[in-house]
């Protein structure tokens, strides 16, 4: 799929979405809170979607996010206004990000390079805008290390695609890796479905 064909996806969607977002929240809350809860300074939220992440970062950060759906960004509007946040969120393609480079003191993502056309070209724009000395955190979810789930995710994977434009067995370690970013910590949880992964900039 192409950028435009994942951004009108997700302009189809986008009110399923949000109506489940408690469901998201249940499943990845917990791996959200432990992975964003200590950032600091100017935090970007890379394809924030109708803002999930939003209620796990400190309030004292200062937020800017980014989707290429504009209909995903509406939702993520009225999460600010839920939790009474005046952040900045634009529209735009993770793979050319308009920001400066070194411009934040984190870049996180949470369930997103699965939906990228180009994931490798993302997460290096997400080193590319990180500081020297800033942390890349991510929560992603791909192919289960236990044989029967990732048999399950494999005949799932085609059609899942094709709706949702979501890669479902792929490896998100591995993705960072080709990156080039320097992995500094990995953990897996719900049969290796989910990966938290923190790097810094090479
Ligand atoms: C599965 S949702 C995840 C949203 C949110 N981060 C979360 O954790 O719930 C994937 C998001 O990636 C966005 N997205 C897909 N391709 C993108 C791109 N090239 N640039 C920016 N956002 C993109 C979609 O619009 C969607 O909001």
């Amino acid at each position: 799929m192409s950028v435009e064909d994942v951004r009108d996806a997700y302009a189809r969607y986008a009110d399923w979405i949000d109506r489940f977002d408690w469901l998201n929240r249940l499943a990845t809350g917990r791996y959200r809170r432990r992975q964003f809860a200590g950032v600091t300074g100017r935090v970007l939220d890379v394809a924030c979607g109708t803002g999930t992440n939003f209620r796990y970062l400190p309030a004292t950060v200062d937020l800017v996010g980014i989707d290429i759906s504009e209909a995903m960004l509406a939702r993520a509007r009225d999460e600010l206004d839920r939790l009474d946040r005046d952040e900045t969120l634009e529209q735009m393609d993770a793979q050319a990000l308009e920001f400066d480079d070194d411009s934040f003191d984190a870049v996180i993502s949470a369930l997103s390079t699965c939906t990228f056309p180009d994931p490798v070209a993302a997460l290096r724009e997400m080193e590319r805008v990180c500081a020297p000395d800033g942390r890349i955190l991510l929560v992603e979810h791909g192919k289960s290390d236990v044989s029967l789930v990732a048999r399950y995710q494999q005949w799932r994977a085609d059609a899942h695609y094709e709706r949702a434009g979501c890669r479902v067995t792929q490896e998100p370690l591995e993705l960072v890796r080709r990156a080039g970013l320097s992995v500094d910590d990995v953990d897996t949880a719900q049969f290796g479905r989910i990966t938290t992964i923190t790097a810094s900039p090479e």
